[in-house]
C-alpha cells in the first residue's frame, strides 16, 4: 500500500467563475488523523467531497491509495470510503443494526459476519449492543445517532473515513466525549481519517496533522505542536490564538465535573501540553495510553526543563513514580499522599490500572460539603464520582 491514503495534486475547483479550491497539494499519510480547518466558505466541504466524487475537480487529480479517483466508479468508490456528516441521516425505518450493516450488505457480505460486526462496532463507539441494536434512530439521542454514523462509516472496514463536522451539532459535553472516543478509536483501528472542523480546540485535541485553509488556499499544514509554536502568519496566529480561547468560558455542568480528568495522550508535544493546561487552568496533566491506562503525570517542572526539545513527547518527560491510589484506598491515606505530594492531585486508578479520575484538595472539600458542589468552579478538576465515595 502506498505511503499516502490520499494525495491531492494541483487540485482546483471552480463554481462558475469562482475558484473555491486553488491549486491544492496535500498528502494524507496512511493511518493518520488529519483535520482540515478554516473559516466558513473556505472550501473544506468541497475538498472533502472531491475525494469520494460527490464533486469532481475542475483541474488536477486526487489519488486514493495510489489510484486516481477519476478512473473509479463513483458508487464503488463511495462504498469503500467511510463518510460521516453533521446530521448523519440514518434511515428512519431501519433498525440501528440495519443502518450499520447497510453497506456491507450491499457489498454482499455474509449474514453470519454481519451479526458479529454490529456488536463489535457498537462496542467500539461505546453503545451497548443488547440495548441499541434493535432500536430505531428516533429512539436515540443526537449524540448516540452520531455514534451510529461513525459505526456505519466503519462497517465496510474502509481504509479511509471522511468526516465533515460530525460533532458540531452536539452539545459541548457529548462533543468532548465523542472526540475522546474518536481518538481512542483511531489508535485502535488505525484508519486514515480526514476530518473537517472549524473548531480549533477540536482540531488540536484529535489531529495528528492540521491543514489550515483560507479562501480555498492551504495556508499551513503542520503538526498541532508546530502550528502552535510557529504559526505562519497573522491569520494562523489569530486562528490558533483568539478563536481557541473563546471557548474557555463555556459552562460546564455537574456531569462534566463528574467525569472529566485533565488528561493528555502520550504522543502529544509540550506546547500542546501547555495549551491544555492553560485552557483547563490546571498545573498538571495525567498521561494516559490508548486504552485509558494510566502512564504518568506531567507538571510545570517537567515541561520547563524539556521545552527546548521540540521533538519530545509528553510521555518522554512525564514522571512515572508519582503516588496513585485506587477507589478502595481509604481517605486518610489519600489525604496523606496529597500532603506529601506537591502536585496537588492524586490520580485514582481502577483494578486494571486505568485512570478513573483524580482527587484534589478541592474535591475533598466538596465531598465533605456536598451541597456546595455547585459552587465548585469549572476550572477545578474535581471528580465527584471519586469524591462521592470519600465520606
Ligand atoms: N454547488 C455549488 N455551487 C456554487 N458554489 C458553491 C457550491 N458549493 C459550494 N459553493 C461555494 O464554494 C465555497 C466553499 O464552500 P464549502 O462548502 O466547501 O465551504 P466550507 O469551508 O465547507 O464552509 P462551512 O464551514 O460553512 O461548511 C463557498 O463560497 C460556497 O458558497
Ligand atoms: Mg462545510
Amino acid at each position: 500500500m502506498p505511503d499516502h491514503a490520499v494525495e491531492f495534486r494541483h487540485v482546483v475547483k471552480r463554481f462558475g467563475q469562482t475558484k473555491v479550491v486553488q491549486d491544492l497539494n496535500l498528502s494524507v499519510p496512511q493511518g493518520r488523523l488529519v483535520t482540515m480547518i478554516g473559516p466558513s466558505g473556505c472550501g473544506k466541504t468541497t475538498t472533502l467531497k472531491m475525494v469520494n466524487r460527490l464533486i469532481d475537480p475542475s483541474e488536477g487529480d486526487i489519488l486514493v491509495d495510489g489510484a486516481s479517483v477519476r478512473q473509479q466508479n463513483p458508487v464503488e468508490l463511495r462504498r469503500n470510503i467511510g463518510y460521516v456528516i453533521q446530521h448523519i441521516g440514518l434511515f428512519p425505518h431501519m433498525t440501528i443494526e440495519e443502518n450499520i450493516t447497510l453497506v456491507p450488505r450491499l457489498k454482499g457480505e455474509k449474514k453470519r459476519n454481519l451479526l458479529g460486526k454490529t456488536e463489535e462496532l457498537l462496542d467500539l463507539v461505546g453503545l451497548d449492543p443488547s440495548i441499541y441494536r434493535h432500536r430505531f434512530p428516533r429512539e436515540l439521542s443526537g449524540g448516540q445517532q452520531q455514534r451510529i454514523g461513525v459505526a456505519r462509516a466503519l462497517a465496510a472496514d474502509p481504509n479511509l473515513v471522511l468526516m465533515d463536522e460530525p460533532f458540531s451539532a452536539l452539545d459541548p459535553i457529548s462533543r468532548e466525549q465523542l472526540q475522546d472516543e474518536l481518538v481512542k478509536l483511531q489508535l485502535a483501528v488505525k484508519k486514515t481519517i480526514l476530518f473537517v472542523t472549524h473548531d480549533m480546540d477540536e482540531a488540536l485535541k484529535i489531529a495528528d496533522q492540521i491543514v489550515l485553509m483560507k479562501n480555498g488556499v492551504m495556508v499551513q499544514n503542520d503538526s498541532p505542536d508546530q502550528l502552535l509554536r510557529h504559526p505562519k502568519d497573522e491569520f494562523v496566529r489569530e486562528f490558533v490564538g483568539e478563536k481557541r480561547f473563546s471557548s474557555v468560558g463555556r459552562t460546564l455542568n455537574v456531569q462534566d465535573v463528574l467525569t472529566s480528568a485533565v488528561t493528555i495522550a502520550a504522543n502529544r508535544g509540550l506546547a500542546e501540553a501547555i495549551v491544555v493546561m492553560r485552557r483547563r487552568k490546571v498545573n498538571g496533566l495525567i498521561i494516559t495510553g490508548s486504552a485509558g491506562e494510566y502512564l504518568g503525570v506531567l507538571g510545570v517542572n517537567e515541561i520547563y526543563e524539556n521545552y527546548g526539545d521540540e521533538l519530545s513527547h509528553v510521555s518522554d518527560v512525564m514522571s512515572k513514580n508519582a503516588p496513585t491510589a485506587t477507589l478502595n484506598t481509604d481517605l486518610p491515606t489519600v489525604l496523606m499522599l496529597l500532603e506529601q505530594e506537591g502536585r496537588g492531585y492524586i490520580p485514582i486508578l481502577d483494578e486494571r490500572e486505568r485512570l478513573v479520575g483524580v482527587v484534589t484538595r478541592a474535591s475533598v472539600i466538596s465531598a465533605m460539603a456536598p451541597p456546595l458542589i455547585n459552587e465548585v468552579k469549572a476550572d477545578e478538576p474535581v471528580m465527584a464520582n471519586v469524591s462521592g465515595k470519600l465520606e
